[in-house]
């Protein structure tokens, strides 16, 4: 069991790569605290892993809302006590080219990828200090990294979340606390089920394992990174993509 008696907060886990997470880290020993927007889904999935043999919570929240973030760390601080690993997933798209995008969609990726981020983490770090071994895992994207043709938008925003996690290893390693990040490439879930066959045809080509990744490929990453396996890695990129060449 490799997260026996840790708690751990994995925002956006009613679906894909997060909830991929959620069923690993209970496998694993962990409490998990899967929250997410989409009540109805993440409260049968929460049920479901329970019906399974794991411990898992599930609470509702929006992660670009300051107020809901915090009455979420408020309730998990009281019924769980304490917080060892924060899994910053959520996050959402609304791709356009650059000469369409509208200054809204733009704000809304920003408010949940990139400040939704921020404010769970500010939210949670005296817990992930009490801890004393605490472990921060962001998503990033292999867009962020590269940039990609109508993601400006939500390339900005991984690209952001890159440079906190940097910053945050700094700031934060003296406090016994890891950040690292995630930058999966093409990965299979509700997310790029919208993206055109033709798109994904053209994607594929450009990985050289000749294939997408599966929310389970993700999801091994921020085990690696949350378990004591990872204990001296701190402020690292992991790209979890097949090798993309974008
Ligand atoms: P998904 O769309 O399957 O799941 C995202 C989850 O986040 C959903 O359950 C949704 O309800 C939740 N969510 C969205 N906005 C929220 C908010 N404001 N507050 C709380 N929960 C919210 O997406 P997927 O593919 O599992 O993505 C997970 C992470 O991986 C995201 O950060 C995404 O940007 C990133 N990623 C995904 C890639 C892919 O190919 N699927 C590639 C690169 C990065």
């Amino acid at each position: 069991m490799r997260l026996k008696n840790k708690t751990a907060v994995i925002t956006g886990s009613a679906n894909g790569i997060g909830l991929a997470a959620a069923k690993k880290f209970a496998r694993e020993g962990c409490r998990v605290i899967m929250a997410d927007f989409d009540e109805s889904k993440g409260a049968t999935e929460a049920q479901a892993l329970r019906d399974a043999g794991g411990n898992a919570s599930f609470y509702q929240v929006d992660t670009a809302d300051r107020e809901s973030v915090n009455t979420l760390a408020e309730k998990v601080m009281k019924e769980h006590g304490g917080v060892d690993i924060l899994v910053n997933n959520a996050g959402i798209t609304r791709d356009s080219l650059m000469s369409k995008l509208t200054v809204e969609d733009f704000q809304k990726v920003l408010d949940v990828n990139l400040t939704g981020v921020f404010h769970c983490t500010q939210a949670f770090l005296p817990a992930l200090v009490k801890s004393g071994k605490g472990k921060i895992i962001n998503t990033a994207s292999a867009s962020g990294l590269f940039g990609n043709v109508g993601q400006t938008n939500y390339a900005a925003s991984k690209a952001a979340v890159i440079g906190m996690t940097k910053t945050w290893a700094k700031e934060f390693g003296s406090k016994g606390i890891n950040v690292n990040a995630v930058a999966p490439g093409v990965i299979e879930t509700e997310m790029t089920a919208k993206i055109p066959d033709k798109v994904k045809a053209q994607m594929n080509a450009l990985i050289p394992l000749g294939r997408f990744g599966k929310a389970e490929d993700a999801a091994n990453a921020y085990l690696f990174l949350a378990s004591e396996e990872s204990d001296y890695i701190n402020g690292i990129v992991l790209q979890v993509d097949g090798g993309i060449m974008m």
